[in-house]
């Protein structure tokens, strides 16, 4: 709804980025969260306050007028999994969820909605299943142990009376940051080789879908867990053959073998290697329509 402010958390990350410039687009006033001073900027319809969620700081100026929030906040898990760096992408995540929710009930702030970014990451590794929301293991992987304390840290909203909503985002692609440009960069320079077995199954979305998948699920007003994946998610294989495709490079390296993903990366090669194949059958049956169902013309609009 054009006029409204919207709370958004982790508004100076990859998504987060693409998202405020489209509410701003779209005459929304934009109030959001950052841990870092030198990102706050004050205009009259975006407008940045301080927090830090690990020692209980927040400026609760932000709240004003507030409906809707957006939760995005959370330490990047594209660093290598030090004890520390476990616990701060753990920590991070619930800690910021719990410092909002304690903030609205102190202060009884009207808000009505908490849509908060998830991940598939929460689906155990599996190279035959196909999950959907009514999936309810998890299993005891690093991620999924994440996601699913991140999940459980929405339920407090409820009991206060909230609609919650957690959106299981897969790969991100986009242009300029996260995986793309990181799977991108070895194929450009020649050494481009697919991971492991190449038969594990990533779930993308295009950063366009993504951000109009936030904007469906807020002006629907839409409760619940849903996959933010598109359609037609594919094997690593693939995915490294229509980059180099569109790089018009070749790929006549072997597979780089698990070992020395190990070795290079340490745990954190789960996120290369896990294989996670994501419905989207939830969200389209809710009435939402992706621009990019399948990778190729996505790479082609990213890849231009
Ligand atoms: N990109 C993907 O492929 C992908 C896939 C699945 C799920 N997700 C999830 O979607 C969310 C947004 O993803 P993204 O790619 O935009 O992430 P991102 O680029 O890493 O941005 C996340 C933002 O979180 C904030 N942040 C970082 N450490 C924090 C901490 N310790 N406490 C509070 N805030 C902290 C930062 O904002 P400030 O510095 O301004 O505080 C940062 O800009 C993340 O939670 C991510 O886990 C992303």
């Amino acid at each position: 709804m054009m006029g409204q402010i919207l709370l958004i958390t982790g508004a100076t990350g990859l998504v987060g980025k693409a998202l405020v410039k489209h509410c701003l687009a779209e005459g929304y006033t934009v109030h959001y969260l950052t841990t870092r001073k030198s990102k706050i900027i004050t205009q009259k319809h975006h407008k940045g306050f301080y927090w830090n969620p690990q020692n209980n700081t927040i400026d609760t100026a932000c709240f004003e007028g507030v409906e809707v929030i957006v939760n995005l906040a959370g330490a990047s898990i594209a660093q290598r999994w030090s004890k520390a760096a476990k616990a701060s992408i753990l920590s991070s995540r619930t800690e910021a969820l719990a410092l909002l929710c304690s903030t609205i009930k102190a202060h009884k702030f009207p808000v009505t909605q908490i849509i908060s970014a998830s991940a598939i990451g929460i689906y155990p590794d599996s190279k035959t299943r196909y999950y959907d929301e009514k999936f309810q293991g998890t299993d005891a992987s690093f991620l999924s142990s994440v996601v699913k304390s991140w999940e459980g840290s929405l339920k407090p909203f409820q009991t206060l009376g909230l609609k919650t909503t957690a959106l299981r985002i897969g790969i991100v692609l986009d242009s300029n940051e996260g995986a793309l440009p990181k799977i991108m960069s070895p194929i450009k320079h020649y050494l481009g080789a697919a991971l492991g077995t190449g038969d594990q199954w990533q779930s993308w979305i295009h950063i366009d879908d993504l951000v109009q998948l936030f904007m469906f699920v807020l002006e629907s007003k839409l409760e619940g867990v849903y996959n933010a994946v598109a359609p037609n998610p594919v094997q690593q294989t693939e995915l490294t053959k229509l980059i180099a495709k569109q790089l018009q490079r070749p790929l006549f390296l072997p597979n780089i073998p698990e070992f020395v993903l190990r070795l290079m990366l340490g745990e954190m090669r789960a996120i290369a290697l896990e294989s996670q194949r994501v419905c989207a059958s939830k969200i389209q049956d809710a009435g939402f329509k992706f621009e990019f169902l399948e990778l190729e013309p996505a790479l082609e609009d990213l890849m231009a």
